[in-house]
């Protein structure tokens, strides 16, 4: 049976990968800025520059009622106290909302919402479902001692606004305490 590859596709829950999707790396040079010790970072990246996250999106088709979906994968590790994560980012079109849902490993989605600020921290592991809603920024972090894996499925409009985030940062970080993931102030 031949299928159609824009509404068909497999994906590895374990490598992160989906068939015929390029697979994006984040290295620790890319991440600049966003962990809390600067220090810390400055002394991991004189030691190597790893892949912290890859990214493998999907597009199959544009315009109002398109979806799009990405499969991301973190590596476990730390800068200082602090988990690796993503950058985190905005939508660009602010109402767009996103699901997550874990495939393998542990880990947490941190939320900051952009008018109150509001932060929120959810758990993201297999089995598991986050809801992002619009409006709010939105950052993925790895506290287990495998890689985390999760899909995200979001609005083909929603586009991606990485700078208000880098720019303001969020204000929260999670840092392990007594080897404990552990929401603090940045
Ligand atoms: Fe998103």
């Amino acid at each position: 049976m031949q299928i159609n590859p824009d509404l068909f596709t497999r994906f590895d829950p374990l490598g992160g990968t989906i068939e015929g999707a390029p697979q994006i790396e984040r290295r620790l040079s890319d991440m600049r800025g966003a962990f809390a010790d600067e220090d810390a970072f400055n002394a991991a990246l004189a030691q190597g520059d790893p892949v912290l996250y890859t990214l493998a999106a999907v597009a199959p088709a544009h315009g109002d009622g398109a979806l799009h979906y990405a499969i991301a994968q973190i590596a476990p590790g730390r800068i200082g106290a602090e988990y690796y994560m993503t950058k985190g980012h905005y939508h660009a079109w602010r109402p767009a909302a996103e699901v997550y849902i874990g495939l393998s490993g542990t880990g947490f989605m941190l939320l900051e919402e952009e008018e109150s600020h509001e932060s929120r921290l959810l758990p993201l592991t297999p089995n598991a479902i986050v809801y992002v809603p619009g409006h709010t920024a939105h950052r993925t972090i790895n506290t287990g001692e495998i890689p985390l894996t999760y899909l995200g499925i979001y609005p083909a409009a929603a586009g991606h606004d990485y700078g208000s985030i880098a720019t303001e940062n969020f204000r929260k970080i999670l840092v392990a305490v007594n080897g404990e993931p552990t929401l603090v102030d940045r």
